[in-house]
């Protein structure tokens, strides 16, 4: 039989919890049989590599895995993608269609999120569960398929039997044997570690230094809940990693990262919430990418216009030395503070630009650049009111999470009257 330790390795699984090597140890010997699991755990703990596990330590390991998203499919549908459809059984059924249930004979499925599936879908795959036996949909023909069942969910399924929207003779046969996967925070010693396996693949992703957590940010990562679990903390990672020039996390930088740090209150757990946040931050990641790329951009086009206008001389070199050094230099530091500089000269009054002879040629771009331009401020002003509300207000360090000076900051907020 093959160990915890080689399985780990095998399925990517990292930590070294008691429950956690529990979990993967029932799982490990429960896979020879036909037995059904349920697996349970808060969302992002990792459920979805159990399933995995079981099916290839049993002997159905060279016949199909399929895995199911029971959520994810429209009631009117799930029925005729679980169990088939004959010819003319609904309309646009044009032919006869098999289901998971019969492509994965002799195999396993997958039931994510079982607690979604539809009451009169849970009566067919009950009979499945029984005798192995399922009828199509618009067909009185039994038909026989020999699949091993592993569910699993993030929702309280008693909760779900009382108020009847789950069978409960259902909920008896699918967990004949439940494996539940422990929450992050009750499984402290893996936090840190986890945290930086992800710090050092996002490295390697984006070819950034690794960033490292100070001691005392440390100590926070272990505190916090951690309610959406290991997703939550690799998606916290890899925004500090894409984000923060320092390299070096302290714990009031990190600190942004955690909403509602120090509250005592029990965290909402559920997909609606943990998606919303994932969007939130990647909108914020491109905006910032975006912002970068315009001031690239905004430099790039005043280098260009000055070498047009005068060539490419010595006085011209040095006029624009800092500009540049911004887009041509590695050294990040010293490019955010010059960059503050160039701001300052693209936002000259109109009038000095008007006396460029090249404005004319140049007017259809200027047109749609203001366009951009409002959208743009529109962004930046979000993106500068959340950061400021994740510091309560402190500037300096809004300031350093948004890669600009405080005094950039101070002109924005009375730009935007803030
Ligand atoms: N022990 C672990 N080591 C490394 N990565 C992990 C570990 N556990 C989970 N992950 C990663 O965390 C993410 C979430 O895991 P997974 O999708 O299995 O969560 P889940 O329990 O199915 O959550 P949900 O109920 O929301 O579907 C995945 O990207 C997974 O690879
Ligand atoms: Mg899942």
């Amino acid at each position: 039989m093959e160990s915890v330790h080689a399985i780990k390795q095998r399925f990517g699984i990292i930590g070294d919890d008691p429950k956690l090597n529990r979990s993967i140890e029932k799982a490990i010997q429960v896979a020879p049989t036909d037995i059904s699991v349920l697996v349970t755990g808060e969302s992002g703990v990792g459920k979805e590599s159990i399933p995995r596990i079981i099916h290839s330590l049993s002997h159905r390991k060279h016949n199909k895995y399929i895995a199911v998203n029971c959520g994810a499919i429209p009631e009117g549908t799930i029925d005729s993608e679980l169990f088939g459809h004959e010819k003319g059984a609904f309309t646009g059924a044009t032919s006869t269609r098999s289901g998971y249930f019969e492509e994965a004979d002799g195999g396993t499925i997958f039931l994510d999120e079982v607690g979604e599936l539809p009451l009169p879908t849970q009566v067919r795959l009950l009979r499945v569960l029984e005798n192995g036996e399922f009828l199509k949909v618009g067909s009185s023909k039994t038909q026989k398929t020999d699949v091993r069942i592993v569910a699993a969910t993030n929702v309280k399924m008693f909760d779900a039997i009382k108020n009847e929207r789950f069978r409960e003779d259902l909920y008896y046969r699918l967990s004949t044997v439940e494996i539940n996967l422990p929450p992050l925070r009750d499984r402290k010693s893996d936090i840190h570690l986890l945290f930086r396996k992800f710090a050092s693949d996002f490295a390697t992703k984006y070819k950034m230094p690794t960033i490292r957590l100070e001691d005392d940010a440390v100590q926070n990562l272990l505190k916090y809940r951690w309610s959406g679990n290991i997703r939550q903390l690799r998606n916290v990672a890899e925004q500090i990693s894409v984000l923060e020039q320092n390299r070096s996390i302290s714990a009031e930088k990190l600190r942004a990262y955690l909403p509602d740090t120090g509250s005592n209150l029990p965290a909402v757990i559920g997909q609606n919430k943990k998606s919303e946040s994932d969007f939130n931050s990647e909108r914020e990641i491109l905006y910032k990418v975006l912002f970068d790329m315009k001031s690239d951009l905004n430099d790039l086009k005043k280098l260009t216009l000055e070498l047009m206008e005068n060539g490419n001389n010595a006085t011209v070199q040095e006029e624009n030395k800092s500009l540049i050094k911004k887009i041509y230099s590695e050294d990040d530091s010293d490019a955010y503070e010059s960059a503050e500089d160039i701001t300052e000269v693209l936002q000259l009054p109109e009038e000095s630009v008007v006396s460029s002879p090249m404005k004319d040629k140049y007017h259809f771009a200027e047109d749609v650049e203001e366009e951009e331009t409002l959208s743009l401020q529109e962004k930046e002003l979000e993106l500068i009111e959340k950061s400021l509300e994740r510091h309560n207000g402190k500037r300096k360090a809004a300031a350093k999470e948004l890669g600009i000076s405080e005094r950039t900051l101070y002109r924005k907020i009375k730009q935007y009257d803030l």
